[in-house]
């Protein structure tokens, strides 16, 4: 396994289409094991191909400090229900975060990675995580969707305190 470098807001690459996995092969199943490692050094709770300048459906999600990674390929979102609002970042925009409103319930279908078709259902910051990854699959950001402005991430915790 190996750490990618994460590519960084600016680079064209995080505003392009991914294209779907049709199969599983060697170069996919390190690209997984990468993003994994990737988030974890990273300590994020999720991150999609385009971060790593791989312009395919795949994402990694880990919302349990490490006890249980998800793998997502070719993730197709089902069903949204209910609505959160709060804090978001993204490991490809360091330092910053924004109030983003996502659905609070999120079923999605997709393959593991054994290439497996399950469904995956999460609620709260597993629904925001899933959102936000599926996003970035089409060249989508959270900034794009931000009802803040984009502040650092000090500064947007010192004024959630004050309220
Ligand atoms: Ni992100």
């Amino acid at each position: 396994m190996a750490i990618r470098t994460i590519r960084t807001e600016g680079d064209e690459i995080l505003r392009k289409k991914c294209k779907e996995v049709t199969e599983l092969t060697p170069r996919i199943q390190t690209l997984i094991e990468d993003m994994i490692e990737t988030m974890y050094r990273a300590n994020g709770v999720g991150l999609a191909a385009p971060q790593v300048g791989i312009l395919r459906r795949v994402v990694v999600i880990d919302v349990t400090d490490g006890k249980e990674p998800i793998v997502l390929i070719n993730p197709v979102i089902l069903e949204t229900s209910g609505e959160q609002t709060g804090g978001e970042g993204c490991l490809s925009i360091p330092g910053k975060t924004a109030t983003v409103t996502r659905p609070n319930y999120v079923r999605v279908l997709a393959y593991d990675e054994k290439m497996q078709q399950r469904e995956v259902e999460g609620t709260e910051l597993l629904a925001r995580a899933i959102c936000h990854e599926c996003d970035h699959l089409e060249g989508k950001l959270y900034v794009d969707i931000a009802e803040s402005p984009i502040m650092d991430t000090d500064v947007y915790y010192a004024e959630q305190e004050e309220e």
